[in-house]
């Protein structure tokens, strides 16, 4: 099978956005330290941006989880492989994620997250396919809802590969 790839969201609509994003949640926290958490691995490249572009004070931490058994699609089982390095009792928790797509990764993270008792817990993703939802999951910051289309780059995968793409793509197989 060849792949084939095709931009959805270009890379100056991608830094556009996010520029947007930060500027909504440095108003958001005024005042206040923001605590980031990323969802390793797909969302490095979003976190590192939206980080950069914070106004207030920033720390942050990362999770790593696996949502898909074996290859396959979502199987709605979350593994936790790496933990928080530290507490996050009373800090205001930002989840940073790259795409939602079922919502079984996050709805089981935000409900583990907030069994430690943040003093404040949210969820900011880059890209969101509500059309795929299983799990309700509550966005407070979205970058940009999309079709339910296989899609690549700036930190999404397939098969570990095309993460380091600077936009977003739609990645189709076809036969050679
Ligand atoms: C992706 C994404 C989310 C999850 C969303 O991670 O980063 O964590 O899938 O899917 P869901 O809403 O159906 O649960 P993935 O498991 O592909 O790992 P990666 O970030 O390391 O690529």
């Amino acid at each position: 099978m060849k792949e084939s790839t095709r931009v959805l969201i270009p890379e100056d609509q991608i830094d556009e956005r996010i520029r947007q994003l930060a500027e909504q949640i440095s108003k958001d926290y005024a005042g206040k330290t923001v605590h980031l958490i990323g969802i390793l691995k797909g969302s490095v490249f979003f976190i590192c941006d939206l980080a950069k572009r914070l106004t207030i004070p920033v720390t942050m931490d990362f999770m790593s989880v696996s949502s898909y058994g074996a290859g396959t699609k979502s199987s709605g089982v979350v593994k936790l492989i790496k933990d928080l390095d530290e507490p996050i009792e009373n800090r205001e928790v930002l989840v940073v994620e790259d795409i939602i797509d079922s919502g079984h990764t996050l709805s089981y993270l935000l409900k583990n997250l907030s069994s430690r008792h943040p003093a404040s817990l949210r969820l900011c993703t880059l890209l969101d396919k509500p059309d795929r939802r299983e799990c309700d999951v509550e966005v407070d910051y979205q970058g940009f809802q999309i079709p339910d289309e296989f899609v690549i780059g700036y930190g999404l995968d397939y098969d570990q590969r095309y993460r380091n793409l600077p936009y977003i793509g739609v990645m189709s197989l076809e036969e050679e």
